[in-house]
């Protein structure tokens, strides 16, 4: 399951950031149809793996960092959203705010601490 989760990670991470190259270099290939699906089936399998591993490995009894990965993902989801609505500098912002997001989510994956302690 763990493995299945890290490959959705990679997935998620890596569709986005292609869709943002092509919505720069060539956005009328962004209207094709598996392309608007793809992230919406990628970020369900994201989550559902999540949520197996919750249960998976008792997480139950410390779950502030599943708590901050589920918001962040969600800040993460909404920054990416604009990320693809917006153009130019303000494009920029939202992507960087996004990738913080992830890199975030990432640090507290590994630690299981929320804050920098
Ligand atoms: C963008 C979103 C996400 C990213 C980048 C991410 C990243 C990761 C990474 C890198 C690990 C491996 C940590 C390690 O092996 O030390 C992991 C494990 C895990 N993730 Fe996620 N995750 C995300 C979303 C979620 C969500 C939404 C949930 C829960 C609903 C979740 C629950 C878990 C659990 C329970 C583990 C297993 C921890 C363990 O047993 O060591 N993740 N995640």
């Amino acid at each position: 399951m763990k493995h299945l989760h890290l490959l959705f990670v990679a997935l998620v991470i890596t569709s986005f950031l292609w869709r943002v190259y092509l919505a720069e270099k060539n956005p009328e290939k962004l209207a094709e149809k598996w392309l608007k699906i793809l992230p919406h089936g990628l970020a369900a399998g994201l989550l559902l793996s999540g949520i197996g591993l919750v249960f998976q490995g008792n997480w139950a009894d410390n779950y502030g960092w599943i708590v901050a990965k589920v918001l962040l993902m969600v800040a993460f989801i909404v920054l990416g959203i604009f990320t693809m609505k917006e153009q130019g500098s303000r494009r920029r912002a939202f992507l960087a705010g996004a990738l913080l997001c992830f890199i975030y989510i990432v640090k507290i994956a590994v630690s299981k601490q929320v804050f920098f302690l």
